[in-house]
């Protein structure tokens, strides 16, 4: 099947901006799309004072259309206050691009998101949160929706691999449903403590597999 690509998205495809990681980031971010498995990590580095973007990069585990929104909004954030970054839109990257094919639409959605995730993370970490709600088991449970499992390409909870999420004095524990030999329990860990370390009260994670 050929999709009607334009010249631009086809540019930024081709020749993305600011593609990589970036050493001395202080924010990152990794998005998963349950809807084709995909993934996008966002990398930024904001100036503590004046809160501007003065750096970011992407890195795409994506489609040409995922890979071309990714570039078009690393060039849109940089130099941008973080306030003025997140009103960057799916629907934003789409027209500076010439306009994606509806059924691409998800895959814009999943680069901005991960621009969106990788601002929340610099405002967690940096005592930027407003609204201090104690963490509950659904918050939990939705960043656990982020994490995707590798071997079918889809969220955590979808997959039922999550078996139980307990909170307890700024602890909270999460337990998998895999061997902890498993191949990607390493992953998963990691993934697990980037989601929900962050959380403003919480002090410890532990992920439990089973034996
Ligand atoms: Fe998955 Fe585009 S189809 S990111």
């Amino acid at each position: 099947m050929t999709f009607p690509y334009t010249e631009r998205v086809l540019d930024h495809f081709k020749n993305p901006r600011n593609v990589g990681k970036l050493d001395d980031s202080n924010a990152k971010a990794t998005e998963g799309s349950p809807a084709c498995g995909d993934m996008v990590s966002v990398y930024l580095k904001v100036n503590d004072e004046t809160k501007k973007i003065e750096d970011i990069k992407f890195e795409s585990y994506g489609c040409a259309s995922n890979i071309a929104t990714g570039s078009i909004i690393t060039e849109l954030a940089k130099g941008k206050t973080l306030d003025e970054a997140k009103d960057i839109s799916w629907k934003q990257a789409s027209e500076e691009l010439g306009g994606l094919p509806a059924i691409k639409a998800h895959c814009s959605v999943l680069a901005v998101d991960g621009l969106r995730a990788a601002i929340e993370n610099y405002e967690e970490t940096h005592g930027m949160v407003k609204e201090r709600k104690p963490t509950t088991v659904e918050e939990v449970r939705r960043r656990l929706k982020k994490v995707m499992n590798p071997l079918v390409g889809l969220d955590l909870v979808k997959t039922e691999l999550v078996t139980g999420i307990m909170i307890e004095k700024g602890k909270v524990t999460v337990a998998i449903d895999l061997p902890a030999t498993n191949q990607f329990a390493h992953n998963i860990h990691e993934e697990v403590m980037e989601k929900i370390s962050p959380l403003w009260d919480v002090n410890e994670v532990e992920v439990r597999f089973t034996e």
